[in-house]
């Protein structure tokens, strides 16, 4: 399990911004929504914005969060943030305003700020008519990632904004490289050209920061096999069910999770590749760091 500060603990347990806002009828408010990722392929964040018409004040928000516990702290700091700002003041809010209020997050979580971010900045250009995609540069980048669908420019836009130097770095703020890994050399090669475009010097490297990692007393095999049933049943299942899919537990064989994906969740190989890693964030997030899932094909069994 991780390292979460008592601010992110708390905001897990305590969540007082969850849900949506219904369209107003109220003249002069509008409810504008931004969403990033999808709950049918990882994580995934809808933000409702409350918003006053002629001051451009975000009067409440609310969002609707599938994803680890600091998806969903991010989602509360976030909201924290924004209220009472004019959209030109969120539009300032970054992924590291949200790290910081939060005390911090695991490096390897830092996506989940980066989430936020993006929302927030889909539901304002919703809100303005501005073309749909949060980045819309990404779209003209070259795709970098297959895995995660992650472009040259977002890459670029993260490794500027947030001083990375590293290909892990990358992918704990993007995700990019945290697949296959077969794009981590061209993570690397992009972080050297942004540095030399910059003409900042740095040491390029994509080896793995274990100090990160936490040690956790282990769990007997009972215990561990009866933690990922709850964890499935209680916090993955309720909101793939929701969007036509079901995860059901097959097996557990030392550190590897079986697991079959059904209705639209197993439905398309992308999606599947893409859920058993969201799935395995989950259950490494809430039970252990070293398990593996493996999502079972039926014709397979
Ligand atoms: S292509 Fe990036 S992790 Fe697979």
């Amino acid at each position: 399990m991780w390292d979460y500060t008592d601010k992110v603990m708390d905001l897990f347990y305590n969540p007082k911004n969850q849900g949506m806002l219904e369209d107003s009828h109220e003249p002069g408010i509008k409810i504008t929504v931004g969403e990033v990722g999808s709950i049918a392929c990882g994580d995934a964040l809808r933000l409702h914005l409350k918003v006053e018409e002629e001051t451009e004040k975000i009067l409440d928000a609310r969002y609707q969060t599938f994803g680890c516990t600091s998806a969903i702290a991010s989602s509360e700091a976030l909201v924290d943030l924004i209220k009472g700002f004019t959209l030109d003041e969120a539009l300032k809010v970054s992924n590291k305003d949200i790290a910081n209020y939060l005390g911090g997050l695991p490096q390897a979580k830092m996506h989940c700020s980066v989430m936020g971010q993006e929302a927030l900045e889909a539901a304002i250009y919703n809100y303005r008519g501005i073309a749909h995609d949060v980045h819309e540069d990404d779209d003209e980048g070259a795709l970098v990632c297959t895995c995660f669908g992650i472009s040259d420019a977002k890459i670029r836009r993260v490794i500027v904004e947030n001083n990375l130097t590293t290909a892990e770095e990358v992918t704990n703020y993007v995700k990019a490289g945290g697949g296959c890994g077969s794009c981590l050399a061209t993570i690397d090669d992009i972080i050297a050209a942004v540095y030399k475009e910059s003409a900042v010097p740095v040491t390029v490297s994509s080896k793995k920061n274990t100090a990160l990692l936490q040690v956790e007393k282990p769990l007997t095999p009972v215990q561990k096999i009866a933690l990922i049933q709850k964890v499935l049943d209680e916090e993955v299942r309720p909101v793939l069910i929701a969007d036509g899919g079901d995860v059901e537990l097959y097996d557990v064989e030392g550190e590897h999770v079986k697991v079959l994906l059904q209705g639209a969740c197993g439905s398309c190989s992308a999606s599947t590749a893409t859920l058993k890693i969201a799935i395995e964030s989950r259950l490494r997030d809430r039970v252990s760091k070293d398990l593996v899932v493996e999502a079972v094909e039926l014709s397979l069994l």
